[in-house]
């Protein structure tokens, strides 16, 4: 169950979305437009955004397709925030079939990396000079209990979220001070469209993991209790949490 919306909430305030054509991204986009936010939604889908724009309805939203690993996408996104950039959440993200260390390819490794860690960087980075001049930012990364522990996906998706949590640390290290804040939030299993990138590719390694995902993977969490975590920590109602990855998982994390 899902607190109620609050009309207000984000009134006059621009939020860039990545990966917002489905699962979480999607939900957050709508949460954010129902509080009363202008959102820049972005994802590589075209379908799914124009699936998006035609549910919402509305002029406060603007949908972009394009790949976040291309940086002609991340400084478009930007743009079309403009001045009043005052929310990013990087959202979109893929998984890696559950290779282990020495079966990874290359092209996995690094596409991983690109869309996970890379592209998450890039557009914090793009999205600095508004916020900074404004003097009030908020920025979500969407990581995941691979972020913090082994057993929830292959090597490269571990890796790569525990660098996500890295980057949101080093970010709020370094521009709290400024009024930006940054933090994550850690999704356990999330009912989505991630299954695309999670078909288990090696048969012993999934082997080794399915009997540690298998007792958190029902029920899996419904979208919108993301996007509440993730619109709670956008809001002035966090105004002192800075730097945390904070767990949405239903207790995955205590086990
Ligand atoms: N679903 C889960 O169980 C779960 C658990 C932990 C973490 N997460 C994280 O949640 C985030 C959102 O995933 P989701 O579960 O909603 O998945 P999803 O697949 O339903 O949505 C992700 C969206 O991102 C888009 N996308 C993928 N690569 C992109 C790229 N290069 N450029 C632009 N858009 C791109 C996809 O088209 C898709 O619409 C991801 O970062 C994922 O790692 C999900």
């Amino acid at each position: 169950m899902v607190t109620p919306t609050s009309a207000q909430r984000f009134d006059g305030r621009t939020v860039v979305v990545t990966g917002a054509g489905s699962g979480i991204g999607r939900a957050t986009a709508e949460r954010l437009l129902a509080e009363g936010a202008t959102v820049v939604a972005g994802d590589v889908n075209q379908e799914r955004l124009d699936e998006l724009a035609a549910a919402a309805a509305t002029e406060r939203l603007v949908v972009r397709a394009g790949d976040i690993t291309d940086q002609a996408h991340i400084d478009e996104l930007v743009a079309l925030a403009g001045d009043e950039l005052f929310g990013l959440v990087n959202n979109a993200g893929i998984m890696d079939g559950f290779v282990p260390t020495g079966e990874i390819p290359d092209d996995l490794w690094e596409r991983v990396f690109a869309v996970n860690v890379t592209a998450p960087m890039k557009l914090i980075r793009a999205a600095l000079p508004a916020m900074l001049e404004s003097g009030d930012g908020r920025i979500v990364n969407v990581t995941s209990e691979a972020g913090t522990r082994a057993g929830a996906s292959g090597t490269a998706y571990s890796a790569s979220k525990h660098a996500a949590v890295g980057l949101t640390k080093s970010t709020a290290f370094f521009y709290g001070p400024r009024g930006i804040r940054c933090n994550a939030v850690a999704p356990g299993r999330v009912k989505t469209n991630i299954r695309d990138t999670a078909a288990p590719r090696s048969p012993w390694a999934w082997d080794r993991v399915q009997p540690v995902i298998a007792p958190v993977l029902e029920p899996a969490a419904d979208p919108a209790e993301l996007a509440a975590v993730i619109c709670w920590l956008l809001s002035d109602d966090s105004s002192n949490i800075n730097g945390v990855n904070l767990f949405s998982d239903a207790g995955w994390s205590t086990m």
